[in-house]
């Protein structure tokens, strides 16, 4: 197993180009299931959990191929089968998100129910219900889902409780190919959502209000290939932003849509460092001084993600006075506090907040990365902090960063890559 080793206390000075979406990249591939046609998908990160899904994928006999660069071709012409084994899905629960499609095209799909980050329970609740409204028969057997729409699926009125992205794509990729209308209220309005959509619907579906409450999906009978450019990584952009913020320094970043980060900008304004934007690229600049304490409330988009919540904290650990972070999405994301602890943050967690009172400085240490975006947050203080900091556990990492220690690099990060 790998560790990350960074010798800190030095400002970031450079450029870094932002990868297409690990969040829609994983949700992109699963179109493939609904058509015997190829999929182009251009701006695909290389990750491991892009790898994941396409494991899966080749399991059900799908071809794909990534090459060398940044494009992956997708194609199902014939599935060798609809079984999506435990092995293969624990790995990242997105991959459940291929029972929605299979059940659309083929009429039948037996599923595991999915693993991912330890943040939370995180049921699969909202998905299901879903699925039965379109008339699928839903049976949960020994960790797995067995579902069935013999007659294929028809749309329905589904209001969701509350937001859910997974389930909100979930429930897209099935009614595309639905008989009739599915009206859904309560949609997640997540950016990742319109890519898909308009992926969809370059595919000949009919989806409407994608990026809205309200979505309407009239189901088509086939869908046909596509090529589709996948939108650029608004967490991966908001990770690098928090790092020049936390670490000092100067840093540009390009290939990244400034509007999906609406909520971020003025947060890193008002603790006072430098946010110029453009439509594609932002200059984040902080010099001497440390940064003012800013309160945070996670909240679905487009409100703060929670996928910065740890990343914003750890800039918040150095700031002079105190701030407060609401975790409102995720009942368990706080497990990089005892990790920024270790490195001498001064957090104290009830229940769903977190007290940061900012401290001077960080101290390098041994720490260990629990969760994907957790890994993040210790990698930008291990940025700030002086002295050498090993961050175990890096796979967590490399589910979701695309070349994370040479994009730093070229900002004048010392971060290397060593076997543990
Ligand atoms: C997606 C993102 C993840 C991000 C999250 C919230 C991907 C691959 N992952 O995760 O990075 O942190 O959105 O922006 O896109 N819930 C239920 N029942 C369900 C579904 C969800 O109770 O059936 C709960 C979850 O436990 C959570 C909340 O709803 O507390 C929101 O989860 P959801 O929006 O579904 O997140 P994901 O799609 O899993």
């Amino acid at each position: 197993m790998d560790k990350i080793v960074i010798e800190g206390g030095f400002p970031l000075n450079g450029e870094i180009a932002i990868s297409g979406a690990k969040n829609s990249a994983i949700k992109l591939m699963a179109v493939t299931l609904l058509t015997d046609q190829p999929i182009v998908l251009k701006n695909m990160p290389r990750l491991r959990d892009t790898r994941s899904m396409g494991q899966l994928l080749k399991h059900m006999g799908v071809e794909v191929d990534h090459g060398a660069g940044s494009e992956m071709k997708l194609h199902a012409a014939k599935l060798s089968g609809t079984t999506a084994p435990y092995d293969l899905v624990r790995k990242m629960r997105a991959t459940f998100n291929v029972l929605g499609p299979l059940l659309a095209r083929t009429g039948e799909a037996k599923v595991s129910l999915p693993g991912g980050c330890a943040i939370g329970a995180r049921p699969v609740d909202l998905h299901l219900k879903a699925l039965q409204a379109l008339g699928a028969d839903i049976q949960l057997d020994e960790g797995y889902v067995n579902a069935a729409a013999k007659n294929g699926l028809t749309g329905a009125e589904i209001t969701f409780p509350f937001v859910s992205v997974g389930a909100t794509e979930h429930t897209m990729l099935a009614a595309v190919l639905a008989k009739g209308e599915t009206v859904l209220y309560n949609a997640a309005r997540e950016p990742e959502i319109i890519d898909l959509a308009e992926c969809l619907n370059a595919m000949g579906a009919k989806i409407t209000g994608a990026g809205r409450s309200e979505v309407h999906i009239e189901g088509v009978s086939s869908l046909c290939g596509v090529t589709h450019h996948v939108v650029p990584d608004r967490i991966e952009a908001g990770t690098y932003a928090l790092a020049a913020a936390t670490a000092g320094g100067s840093v540009r970043l390009t290939n990244i849509r400034s509007d999906h980060l609406g909520a971020l900008w003025p947060l890193i304004a008002q603790a006072g460092a430098k946010v110029s934007l453009d439509e594609t690229t932002v200059l984040i600049e902080r010099g001497g001084g440390r940064p003012k304490p800013v309160d945070v409330d996670t909240m679905a988009y487009p409100g703060f993600p929670t996928d910065l919540q740890a990343q914003f904290m750890a800039f918040m650990c150095l700031a002079d006075g105190v701030s407060i972070i609401r975790e409102n999405i995720f009942e368990n994301r706080f497990m990089h506090c005892p990790e920024l602890s270790r490195m001498g943050a001064d957090i104290t967690v009830t229940g769903r907040e977190a007290i940061v009172r900012g401290v001077k400085e960080f101290r390098a240490a041994p720490v260990m990365a629990t969760d994907l975006r957790a890994s993040a947050s210790l990698i930008n203080a291990g940025l700030a902090a002086r002295g050498e900091t090993h961050i175990g556990r890096v796979y967590h990492l490399d589910r979701g960063f695309e070349h994370i220690e040479v994009k730093l690099g070229q900002c004048g990060a010392r971060i290397r890559r060593e076997a543990e």
